[in-house]
């Protein structure tokens, strides 16, 4: 059996590293956003490997014509191969069963009372999604072929969950480690999809030698879900599933940053011109940011209402103090999504109503995907709202101090995965509890600079420890552990 290193390697995800879009006639590749590309994208930069993914745009439709290529994008590399997936079957693989069931469910997003109601039109969204996953999996397994030997496949999210078994039938000598970015919810709630879709979820993801999570919460959720499957031994202390003969590893691998890109993406000249202007903007005041993705699950509604509490409960910050919130859009064509959208404006105004007076607005709300702005935000922020009601992970949580130049405090969610490795450097909450997270973003406020410059220390030091690439090294030397383990 060839060692880890000299294998080929796969990486199959929903989302590309980059898309591709026309500008004068050329397609031009963009980095594609969100936690997973950033992610992987680094450390991918020193292990290699042919990223397969679906064609999201128009251009990116054009180059999977091609098979497989090479570009660059932001000074990274990359070989990729894109699926031009029929438009309607992707539309409800993606929008439908991947973002309005599996998204909702391990989020806990669902409002019971009401939603979810299986019917029609799940069977349509689940036909589609075991469609793409099959598609996927023809793709890798002719690639597969194509290298020989024992190629290992990294297979990532919630959007490919049956992949790792249909490409174990198709393809019986590769390695399948799957990675699973978002929260694994607990059994009961895992019990309100249909039967059939649950059983079928988790044998697809079964059909992997090793499957990852972000936190150990998320890795326990999934051991219980499995020991409700007939027939199978959860071994929860060796973290380690058995069914119809084969055995799956789980473990746990909280994401990287790549912080030194990060610092010299934060060193360009826009990111400093636009922190030249947010200084002007601030007039010296105290400044909390919020980043995310406009995106139920990072509670931004909550988010408001807890700075609107402070002000209330603290007067002494009217004035003082900005809110700067940069939500970038994201799945616009959920309804659910759409409406959200419209809230947290409507919840941003009625601050701005409430308490603004001269020339101080207690909110700005950007409504736009700009990275280099955020980067010019993470430096100059005092305090760092994550609140997300459950989240994987969340890299803003990482990002942020990492680049930050002012001793900024974190108020963290306990929800997200990352308060796992940064609660104790951060100030935690319970992102349903409004009141508490006024405290904290008050008691962030008021922190004395030394206890600010030792938390900010203590953080900075955490998530610049792990070189990215780490990330994807230690997967496959566990799946190279299993490989070679008798069965
Ligand atoms: O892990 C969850 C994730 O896939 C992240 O990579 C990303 O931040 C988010 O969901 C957005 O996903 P998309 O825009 O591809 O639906």
């Amino acid at each position: 059996m060839a060692p880890a290193r000299e294998r080929r390697l796969f990486v199959a995800s929903n989302r590309g590293p980059v898309a591709f879009e026309e500008v004068d006639g050329e397609l031009v590749p963009r980095r594609g956003s969100g936690g997973l590309v950033t992610g992987l994208t680094s450390a991918l930069q020193e292990t290699g490997g042919r990223w397969v993914a679906a064609a999201l745009t128009e251009g990116d439709r054009a180059r999977a014509a091609e098979g497989a290529f090479t570009a660059e994008a932001e000074g990274a590399a990359y070989d990729l191969r894109y699926l031009a997936i029929e438009p309607e079957r992707f539309e409800n693989h993606y929008n439908g069963f991947a973002n309005r069931v599996l998204w909702f469910c391990h989020h806990y997003l669902w409002d019971l009372w009401r939603t979810p109601s299986f019917g029609p039109e799940t069977e349509r969204w689940w036909a589609a999604y075991r469609a793409v996953n099959a598609e996927f999996a023809d793709a890798l397994a002719a690639e597969a072929a194509a290298a020989g030997g024992a190629p290992a496949v990294l297979v990532q999210d919630y959007h490919l969950c049956l992949l790792p078994a249909l490409l174990r039938e198709r393809a019986r000598r590769v390695r399948v480690a799957a990675f699973w970015h978002i929260p694994f919810a607990g059994p009961t709630h895992l019990h309100a999809l249909p039967d059939a879709i649950r059983e079928a979820l988790l044998d697809g993801l079964l059909g992997a030698d090793l499957i990852g999570f972000q936190a150990r919460r998320w890795a326990d959720n999934f051991l219980a879900c499995c020991a409700d499957l007939p027939e199978t031994d959860v071994d929860r202390a060796a973290g380690a599933v058995r069914r119809d003969g084969r055995t799956t590893l789980i473990r746990v691998y909280p994401i990287q940053i790549d912080a030194e890109a990060l610092a010299r993406e934060a060193g360009g000249e826009r990111v400093a011109a636009l922190g030249a202007d947010l200084e002007a903007s601030t007039e010296g005041r105290s400044l909390i940011l919020r980043a995310d993705r406009m995106e139920l699950s990072k509670n931004v509604l909550r988010g408001f209402a807890a700075y609107d509490l402070l002000l209330e409960r603290h007067p002494q910050w009217r004035g003082r103090v900005r809110f700067l919130a940069q939500l970038y859009p994201s799945r616009e064509a959920v309804p659910e999504y759409r409406t959200y959208a419209r809230e947290c404006l409507a919840a941003a105004e009625s601050v701005n109503a409430r308490y603004a007076h001269g020339d101080w607005q207690p909110v700005d709300l950007a409504l736009r995907d700009d990275y280099e702005e955020v980067l010019a935000c993470y430096r100059r922020y005092d305090v760092l709202l994550v609140n997300p009601v459950i989240d994987g992970l969340n890299l803003v949580a990482k990002e942020g101090p990492a680049v930050n130049e002012r001793d900024g405090v974190l108020v963290l969610s306990r929800g997200a995965g990352a308060a796992d490795e940064l609660g104790e450097h951060a100030l935690t909450v319970n992102p349903f509890d409004i009141a508490e997270t006024a405290e904290a973003l008050h008691r962030a406020l008021s922190m004395p600079r030394a206890e600010r410059a030792a938390r900010a220390a203590a953080l900075r030091a955490s998530v610049t420890a792990t070189p990215p690439a780490d990330w994807v090294r230690r997967q496959l030397d566990d799946l190279e552990r299993v490989a070679s383990a008798p069965d």
